[in-house]
């Protein structure tokens, strides 16, 4: 199996859409990721391959020494085997490496998963955000990671 994590590129856009559309139930658009990767200076993407494939991404918005992750996801059938702690290191990676000390994001309260996930990564719950989530009005946990 070879695994290659790299920066996402417009022709990525089309299979992570196919990603996006199974693991959110309000999904971005094409149009919504073209622009984060074409447009938006502050967004940096990454996509985890395996044997060309495509089977995860993660993206985050550089705010000064703050990066927002916006979004992470894994294929269904990739889930469970690792996929979400590549895509999590590499973001903690480049943050490290580019001097970005803080890491922040939003997340289901019921996402236990994902939860459990940037736990596995040193990032704590700061609080939430009551009825975030538009579709539903669920409240979001407010995560961040800070640099020692
Ligand atoms: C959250 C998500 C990205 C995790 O990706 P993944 O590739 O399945 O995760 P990994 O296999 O790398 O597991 C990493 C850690 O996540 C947690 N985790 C993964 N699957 C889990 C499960 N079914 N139940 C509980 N915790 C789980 C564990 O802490 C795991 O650590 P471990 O390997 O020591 O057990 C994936 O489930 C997903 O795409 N979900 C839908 C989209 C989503 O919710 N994104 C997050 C939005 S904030």
């Amino acid at each position: 199996m070879n695994i290659i994590l790299r920066e996402m590129k417009i022709e990525d856009i089309d299979q992570v859409l196919m990603i996006e559309e199974e693991s959110f139930s309000t999904p971005w658009s094409k149009d919504a990721f073209i622009n984060e990767v074409r447009d938006n200076v502050l967004a940096i993407y990454i996509v985890v391959e395996v044997d060309g494939e495509i089977v995860g991404y993660g993206g985050f918005w550089r705010i000064l020494d703050e990066a927002h992750i916006t979004n992470i996801a894994v294929k269904k059938e990739y889930r469970g085997k690792g996929m979400g702690n590549i895509l999590v290191m590499g973001i903690v990676d480049y943050c490290e490496k580019n001097n970005i000390p803080n890491i922040t994001l939003e997340v289901r309260l019921s996402n236990t998963t994902a939860q459990n996930l940037y736990r596995k990564h040193k990032f704590t719950s700061h609080g939430i955000r009551p009825g975030y989530y538009t579709d539903n009005g669920e409240d979001a946990v407010i995560m961040w990671r800070k640099m020692d």
